[in-house]
């Protein structure tokens, strides 16, 4: 099926914020941080994290939980998922103090250069016109042999199966979750088209793996 990118890249509206930040994302972000403690398993590291196109911070608040000596620096271009974010760890007052929230896009001038420990995304990729920005953020923002995470959904095979996915994961959300997962189904890579990314921004160490019904997850340590 060919690509067809989201009609915009961030989500900006608050209703669409809300809606998203509002569903249940239990499954897909508890397979994350379970991949996430694969690559990284000593979670008492002390790691200055980066997590890219955060959203409204479920995963930064697991992530947080996880590695209780982390931090994690959380970019998101929308305000309004911004603004969710910081409600949703005000409500965990433990793990603010480690968090800081960035407004920015990638590609950001505002993230510091071979800084960070460990890159995170969930559900950014897809979203972005050129997934290169994404690959050039990670090699120029992450420190030399640090871990990368970046999970998203990938796309599907035929309209059919995009309509199944929806019905069978959203098919009690509001209509305007429906409406973007189904935008994201179309937007989202192969996962051959997402190696050729890497291989184009010189990442072959990373790996790419299907993760569910659904997703992929690209995985690995940035050169040493
Ligand atoms: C589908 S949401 C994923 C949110 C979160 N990572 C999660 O897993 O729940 C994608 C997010 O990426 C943000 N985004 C899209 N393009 C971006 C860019 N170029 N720079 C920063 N954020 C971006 C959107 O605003 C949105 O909040």
């Amino acid at each position: 099926m060919k690509r067809r990118p989201e009609p915009e890249e961030l989500m900006e509206g608050e209703d669409q914020a809300r809606a998203y930040a509002e569903a249940d994302f239990t499954e897909s972000n508890t397979l994350f941080i379970r991949l996430l403690q694969q690559l990284v398993s000593d979670t008492h590291r002390p790691l200055a994290a980066l997590d890219l196109g955060c959203g409204p911070a479920d995963i930064v608040i697991r992530f947080l939980r996880a590695y209780p000596n982390a931090r994690c620096a959380a970019l998101d271009g929308s305000k309004a998922m911004l603004k969710l974010a910081a409600q949703a760890l005000s409500a965990h007052p433990e793990l603010v103090e480690r968090a800081q929230l960035i407004q920015d896009c990638i590609p950001s001038e505002r993230l510091p250069r071979a800084h960070y420990d460990l890159v995170l995304s969930n559900s950014l990729l897809h979203h972005l016109p050129d997934p290169q920005v994404l690959w050039e953020t990670v090699r120029s923002a992450a420190k030399p042999g640090a871990p990368v995470l970046i999970m998203d959904l990938m796309r599907s095979a035929s309209p059919g199966w995009v309509e199944t996915l929806v019905e069978t994961y959203a098919g009690s959300e509001p209509e305007v979750l429906k409406r973007d997962f189904r935008n994201s189904l179309y937007a989202a890579f192969e996962p051959a088209e997402v190696s050729a990314q890497l291989q184009t921004a010189g990442l072959e160490c990373l790996e790419v793996a299907v993760v569910s019904d659904r997703h992929l997850a690209v995985m690995g340590y940035l050169p040493t």
